[in-house]
């Protein structure tokens, strides 16, 4: 039987496990990122492990998303992840040098090789062959600290690209058609893989456009071969050492396979508020733009902005438009002006922004209350560019210059010549915004601002879970809920004794008062407890205020993962009417759990206040029982190793 891709880089790292789908393995990781939101955590974790080196080829802290500096707190949280990356012998990018997918694609992404990242769009560098994938700041800090990562074997969805695109349709165009067909839930549960002679029509800068995009189809990454096109990119940004040719084989088998035909797509976008909610811009041009945004993660690429550039040259942004453009990293701004496109986008009219995240994240650039702005950008989710009640649709940059100069959402098929924009023969190459680790780390000190607090590292489980019922919670409790999101919270990502003080703000006042009166305690949800964003914070909070359990009817999957990691159990009613029996500041106790918890064993529970016995069921594996014994993913990685 025939080989695909990733099945030949399992096979390469594989440390653990049988490559059997649904079986638990665990890879070899190479590489790591991080980006300052999570990176602050992350490297908390990895300082409470005590150790000495990391144990990959190479990890990189960038800083791009927290970049504007209105208080002393994002300042200092770079300042920590600087002295954490000299401490450690990790690469640190300094704010201004770009965007961590961007950057890690132009300097370090490595075909063949794995990559692990605290940032969903990790999976971006799976436009070079290279096996990306986003992931939890535990999840990372111990990549790092051991130079492992757990996963379980996913089913692989091929996606064959046939055809030639149309003029003035690109690499967005194609993501987003092919997230019309799929929705955000058609990756869950897939890695995807890209073949076909279509691929000769993507530059790896385009690939790495969709890779990033499959984040929003729910898929584990995406990936592409490491062909002829990708070794061109490598020599021209001076890394053809990097290269190994990697195709799949060609009788290799998937478990699902779809054929997209690059001739049936127009230019297209993704209306508010979903990247899924998708329609071709001829059907639905007319809208009168009140901002344009062009940068991310997505489409920041020096091709990309050079296409703006020469659509806008000797034109102008329309009066009532603000064009915002965020370069994705440093040598594609230094590139645009050797080549005399940033003088065209600022004669255009352009806001020329930080090469970093930006208005993405919503640091700045939230737009006028009710405003329609285009983005190209990867999410559009109500609210996240800073206004509640702006419309956002993500588009091309060629759909995004068009309708900047026109001030209405316009098809740019219908707007002439193509640009052609020629990859450059040299990519500009740049060290001057990366620090590097030094030979001698003896004396390197952490620094840590007041607005730092070493992370909450728990204890081995003991013989008897015993606490009272802090809080009782109806279904669909978001890790929102658990705990808030808002900006005015978002400096204090690493302050968990800050945070705690809002931990379950939406749903009860006083939990911090009441989880500190009583020690910790348990909480009891009902269907669907966790579900929302992938958030941590959501699990490290509560574990922080000493919640030592959730019951729950059911668990959303991440979240429950996450309780694993940080030491708190997560247990399910066997009769879920048993909820009913259960309220607040109830005396529980579950004796022997050490002896209890296994691969989907039973486990009892006395309620001491209504003198009854509940049976509740540990939906986990070994593995993760014995996490939870070793009090969470950090002390039992301290205690294990895998060769
Ligand atoms: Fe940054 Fe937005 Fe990408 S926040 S990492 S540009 S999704």
């Amino acid at each position: 039987m025939g080989k695909n891709i990733i099945l030949k880089i399992f096979e390469k790292k594989l440390l653990s496990g049988s490559l059997q789908p649904g079986n638990e393995i665990s890879l070899k990781v190479n590489q790591t990122l991080t980006q300052d939101s999570t990176g602050t955590m992350v490297y908390l974790q990895l300082e409470a492990m005590g150790i000495k080196d990391i144990q990959t080829d190479l990890s990189v802290a960038y800083v791009d998303h927290n970049t504007l500096q209105t208080g002393f707190e994002n300042a200092d949280d770079h300042a920590f992840i600087k002295s954490v990356a000299a401490k450690y012998g990790i690469i640190y990018s300094k704010p201004g040098n770009g965007i961590c997918h961007q950057l890690h694609l132009e300097r370090f992404a490595k075909p063949g090789d794995v990559l692990i990242g605290s940032d969903s769009h990790t999976p971006t560098c799976g436009g070079l062959g290279m096996l990306s994938i986003g992931a939890g700041g535990l999840d990372v800090a111990v990549a790092m600290a051991k130079g492992y990562y757990f996963l379980k074997v996913p089913k692989i969805l091929n996606i064959e690209l046939k055809g030639k695109l149309k003029p003035w349709v690109s690499a967005k165009d194609v993501i987003l058609y092919i997230l019309k067909e799929l929705t955000v839930k058609g990756g869950v549960g897939y890695m995807i893989e890209y073949s076909g002679e279509g691929l000769r029509e993507l530059s790896v800068t385009d690939r790495a456009t969709i890779a990033n995009m499959g984040a929003e189809l729910g898929a584990t990454t995406s990936i592409f071969p490491s062909d002829e096109i990708t070794r061109d990119f490598l020599i021209r940004q001076g890394r053809e050492k990097d290269f190994i040719h990697l195709t799949a084989d060609d009788d290799a088998e998937y478990d699902k396979k779809i054929v997209v035909n690059l001739e049936d797509i127009f230019p297209m976008a993704a209306m508010p508020h979903s990247p899924d909610h998708v329609a071709k811009v001829k059907d639905i041009q007319g809208i009168k733009v009140d901002q344009v945004a062009i940068g991310s993660c997505t489409n920041a690429s020096y091709t990309d902005l050079m296409k703006v550039a020469k659509i806008l040259k000797g034109r102008k942004v329309h009066e009532d438009v603000s064009l915002v453009i965020s370069p994705g990293s440093s040598s594609i701004l230094k590139m645009l002006s050797d080549h005399g496109a940033l003088g065209a986008l600022i004669d255009a009219g352009a806001r020329i922004l930080e090469a970093a995240c930006g208005p993405c994240i919503g640091m700045g650039q939230a737009p006028k209350s009710s405003a329609v702005s285009l983005r190209t950008f990867n999410r559009n989710f109500q609210g996240r560019c800073g206004t509640e009640n702006a419309h956002v649709y993500l588009i091309s940059p060629e759909t995004a210059a068009v309708s900047a100069i026109t001030g209405y959402l316009t098809d740019p098929s219908s707007f002439g010549d193509v640009p052609l924009v020629e990859i450059p023969e040299k990519y500009h190459v740049s060290d001057h915004y990366f620090v590097y680790p030094k030979e001698d780390r003896t004396n390197t000190e952490i620094i840590m601002g007041p607005n730092i607090k070493p992370f909450p590292v728990n204890q081995p489980l003991g013989p008897v879970l015993r606490g009272k019922m802090l809080l009782k919670t109806g279904d669909h409790v978001t890790t929102d809920d658990i705990m808030p999101s808002h900006a005015s919270l978002l400096p204090y990502r690493s302050n968990i004794p800050e945070l705690s003080k809002h931990c379950f703000g939406t749903l009860v006042k006083d939990f911090h008062a009441i989880a500190r009166k009583y020690n910790g305690g348990f909480v009891v949800g009902g269907e669907n407890y966790g579900q929302g964003s992938s958030r941590e914070h959501a699990a490290l909070v509560p574990l922080y205020l000493g919640v030592k359990a959730v019951i729950a009817k059911s668990f959303a999957r991440i979240h429950k993962a996450n309780l694993i990691n940080s030491g708190i159990i997560p247990l399910t009613f066997i009769d879920k009417e048993d909820y009913a029996y259960f309220d607040a500041l109830d005396e529980l106790e579950i004796r022997d759990i050490i002896g209890a918890l296994d691969a989907g064993s039973e486990i009892s529970l006395f309620n001491k206040t209504k003198g009854i016995a509940v049976r509740l069921q540990f939906e986990g594996s070994r593995r993760d029982a014995d996490i939870l014994k070793a009090g969470g993913y950090l002390n039992y990685a301290k205690q294990s190793n895998i060769s």
